[in-house]
């Protein structure tokens, strides 16, 4: 199949090139296209067969449910069997964002997206295409991240087309997605509110919502993270939590310490020990870069520590650029627990895990 690659501008100024996708997804079709936490591979929810090419294009084990995207809070809400005033409260604070919420499914709502499950995720993303796409189609898209099984989810368009050429007809490309990191995930199921997967809304922000809202967090069983909690609740939670995730080729290793010199001498026993590995590559702050002055393997920076996004946003874009470069090994920086520290490293920590690697993916280098 010949993939195309269609780029959108965000202020919509060639929205009639949307046309030609919807028409493709209206067949049954599955295409890439653009979010601001990452890149989706799309297709209507309501047509079976297209979403089975979703799992078939992926790769993905058929057990392993899809989220939906819709364009409004009141179209999002149709598709739950109730509603109430913990959905009304979270979905009035993060919707649109990076914030997915699975609660019990309509009794009237068939799609094998659930996987057979009675719940349901949806999400409405802040993303002007992603919003013109739906409007367009006048339904929710089914869409997981537009990744192979097990890789780095992308986070702009030549990272999709990566993955995709040749599987899927069309491509929409944007400018690189906002966050770089897939949507917090909340589970709100027999009167328990759980943190599945951290994202781009930390669990403070969810707290204190609540909070401001009128409801105690702790009567739903709701916890907000610290990170000894986080290191303490290493059990599964979300589907394929305990195995290597958001993988590059390259294994990968935490640099671990609390401040800068702890993570430079981290570094620099690894380097006595000619423990790097045969071709290390970075990803590191400007600040920590500047003190490798000698450095003479792939680098890729990201700005400061203490700014989150900035970290976030590249790591995906990082993993991928650096397995370009062949690296045996990449090296990452830790950020702490705060905002969207806690999705960084929780991605971070998925890469780094050793355990079942999909053969599919290719050699180890
Ligand atoms: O930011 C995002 O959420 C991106 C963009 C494209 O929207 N999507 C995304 O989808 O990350 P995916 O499929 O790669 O990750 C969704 C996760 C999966 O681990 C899936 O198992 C879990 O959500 N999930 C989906 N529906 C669920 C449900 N009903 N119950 C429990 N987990 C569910
Ligand atoms: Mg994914």
């Amino acid at each position: 199949m010949n993939t195309k690659l269609l780029y959108i501008k965000e202020d919509l100024s060639n929205l009639d090139e949307l046309e030609p996708i919807a028409r493709a997804m209206d067949k049954g079709q599955v295409v890439c296209f653009p979010t601001e936490t990452v890149y989706g591979l799309g297709a209507r929810y309501d047509l079976d067969e297209a979403v089975k090419e979703i799992f078939r294009v992926k790769g993905r084990p058929q057990d392993n449910p899809l989220i939906l995207h819709e364009s409004s809070v009141e179209r999002m809400a149709a598709y739950y069997k109730d509603w109430d005033k913990v959905a009304e409260t979270l979905t009035a604070a993060f919707c649109p964002g990076p914030f997915t919420l699975i609660m019990e499914k309509a009794d009237d709502l068939k799609t094998v997206a659930s996987a057979g499950l009675n719940t349901i995720g949806l999400r409405i993303p802040d993303h002007p295409v992603a919003h013109a796409l739906i409007k367009y189609l006048g339904r929710a898209i089914a869409a997981p991240s537009a990744n192979i099984s097990g890789r780095p989810s992308p986070t702009n368009g030549s990272d999709a087309y990566e993955d995709l050429a040749g599987k899927v007809p069309y491509i929409v490309v944007a400018d690189p997605s906002r966050v770089g990191l897939e949507s917090t995930i909340v589970s709100w199921v027999g009167g328990k509110l759980e943190l599945l997967r951290p994202g781009g809304i930390s669990a403070k922000q969810i707290g204190d919502a609540l909070i401001k809202a009128g409801i105690d967090p702790l009567d739903l069983g709701f916890k907000v993270f610290s990170m000894e909690d986080y290191e303490k609740e290493s059990k599964p939670r979300a589907p394929g939590m305990k195995y290597r995730h958001y993988a590059p080729r390259a294994n990968v290793h935490i640099i671990k310490g609390d401040n800068l010199e702890d993570k430079l001498s981290y570094i620099k026993e690894h380097i006595d020990q000619g423990s790097l590995g045969l071709k290390p590559g970075f990803y590191i702050s400007i600040e920590l870069n500047k003190r490798l002055s000698d450095n003479p393997w792939p680098v890729l920076t990201f700005e400061d520590t203490a700014d989150h996004h900035a970290g976030s946003h590249y790591l995906f874009t990082a993993f991928r650029e650096l397995d370009r470069e062949a690296c045996s090994d990449i090296w990452v920086e830790n950020l702490d627990f705060n905002g969207l520290g806690q999705a960084y490293m929780n991605r971070l920590e998925k890469a780094a895990c050793k355990t079942l690697r999909d053969p599919s993916q290719g050699p180890h280098l």
